[in-house]
């Protein structure tokens, strides 16, 4: 289909992409416990590799074990894990699928704590709002390591042959720490004015220009809007698009390539990913967190009393809003109008007709799909062979998430199998390198 705006190569600054379906940043608990990769995260990865996206952008990678959300995730903390990574890349370029690192740090936000550390950094001493992990104000200092762990991440992944790097600063996760006007209550530079909350982001961005060079690849994904009355209804709202759009500017002149519009300033959130929440499914994984923050027993007992449950859901759904597929994409028009370099949108995107209009209509240059992908690894050859949906769309019920803390990542709605043992084959089938 060469005349299809879909198939058509998408020109980074320093990265050519040969269509516009990224995969989006997902993934479980697939690596070891201390961080070294395994076999079973090139398997995870090669799925979307065949199954033609033209670049998958990684999951959380730490750029530091004290920026980590859980255990068993790769990450680049040393030198001695570029070798997991080249071989990762390598096995990903021979499907002409490009690979995008997402350097990360998890800050005050984490799922599970594991043993090397008790308490995350933040921009903040407060506790993240939902399950209450807490953590310690950085310093200077703090700030400045962090910043340059970020810069050295660049450097290995160029050193691993990796296509390009995107800096994790949506969704809540450190970088959103310093951003967001709800979360940063700092009183220094760091803290304050948008200039000074956006500081941090900006030195990170230098320090990679230093350590990787001005010619690799540099996307940041964004949190458009904070929307962070969703779940906390008492507190401030956040940052708007507005402010954003400054962000991205200023994000612009300092040399990065792209821009990834998401959107929450925690996660999970009703608008990301945006679909059900789960209730019962959730109560089957969320036990696990019990221990670990303030209140994830209070969260736990709430959502297993019928009525708590309910009106969970309810405001779940009211903040979702009706729209699921294309959620973010009047934000992503807002900031695309405001900047020169390409906008990827994430949010539910599984029809090829929406997908096209989005990228014609001048919304965004490419789209970023994660559950779709998951339920249909195939898609972007589906929709290369003319059809507009897979036949089992995903139903964006979000079991997959709230498994992920426990059980290996996949999809976990057994409404789109022929019976549960067909669901579970399909699942730990990541454990099995495909012969192709
Ligand atoms: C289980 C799960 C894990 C995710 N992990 C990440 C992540 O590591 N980094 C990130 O930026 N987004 C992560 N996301 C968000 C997705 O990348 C994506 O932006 C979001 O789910 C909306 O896209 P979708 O509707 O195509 O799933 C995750 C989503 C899910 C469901
Ligand atoms: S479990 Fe499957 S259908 Fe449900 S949101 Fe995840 S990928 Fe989609």
């Amino acid at each position: 289909m060469p005349d299809d705006v879909l198939f058509q190569p998408l020109e980074f600054r320093n990265l050519t992409v040969r269509n516009r379906l990224f995969r989006s940043n997902i993934s479980g608990r697939f690596d070891n416990y201390d961080g070294s990769g395994t076999e079973t995260r090139i398997n995870w990865e090669l799925k979307f590799a065949r199954g033609g996206a033209g670049a998958i952008v990684s999951s959380f990678v730490p750029v530091a074990i004290r920026g980590r959300i859980m255990p068993n995730y790769a990450t680049i903390d040393r030198d001695d894990r570029i070798p997991f990574w080249r071989e990762l890349g390598k096995r990903v370029h021979e499907h002409d699928c490009r690979f995008i690192m997402q350097l990360s740090h998890g800050g005050r936000q984490r799922d599970l704590p594991g043993i090397e550390f008790e308490k995350g950094l933040s921009s903040t001493d407060s506790p993240d709002p939902l399950n209450g992990f807490e953590c310690e104000r950085m310093t200077a200092a703090e700030i400045a390591e962090t910043v340059r762990a970020f810069g050295v991440g660049a450097r290995r992944a160029r050193e691993a042959g990796l296509d390009g790097v995107e800096l994790h600063g949506a969704n809540g996760y450190l970088i959103t720490q310093f951003l967001s006007s709800a979360i940063n209550d700092r009183e220094d530079e760091y803290g304050g004015a948008l200039e000074n909350r956006a500081r941090f982001l900006v030195e990170i961005v230098q320090a990679i220009r230093s350590e990787a060079g001005r010619d690799f690849h540099l996307q940041v994904k964004i949190s458009a809007t904070d929307h962070n009355q969703a779940l906390l209804p008492t507190e401030g709202p956040g940052n708007t698009v507005e402010d954003t759009i400054q962000v991205c500017r200023w994000l612009e002149a300092v040399g990065v390539d792209a821009i990834h519009v998401s959107t929450g300033c925690y996660f999970p959130h009703p608008r990301n990913p945006a679909g059900e929440f789960p209730v019962d499914e959730a109560l089957k994984t969320y036990d696990t967190m019990i221990s670990s923050g303030t209140n994830s027993l209070r969260n736990y007992l709430m959502l297993r009393s019928g009525i708590g449950g309910k009106l969970f859901t309810a405001m779940w759904n009211h903040a979702r809003g009706e729209v699921i597929e294309g959620i973010n994409l009047p934000d992503a028009r807002k900031i695309k109008q405001s900047v020169s370099v390409p906008v990827i949108a994430t949010g539910g995107f599984q029809t090829a007709s929406v997908i096209r209009d989005a990228i014609t209509g001048g919304s965004c240059d490419a789209v970023s799909m994660a559950r779709p992908l998951v339920a249909n690894n195939d898609l972007p050859k589906l929709f290369a062979q003319g059809l507009d949906r897979a036949p089992k769309p995903c139903t964006y019920c979000n079991k997959c998430m709230v498994n992920v803390i426990e059980n290996p990542l996949g999809c976990y709605d057994q409404t789109r199998y022929g019976s549960r043992e067909e669901m579970i084959e399909q699942i730990l089938s990541v454990f099995h390198p495909s012969p192709f």
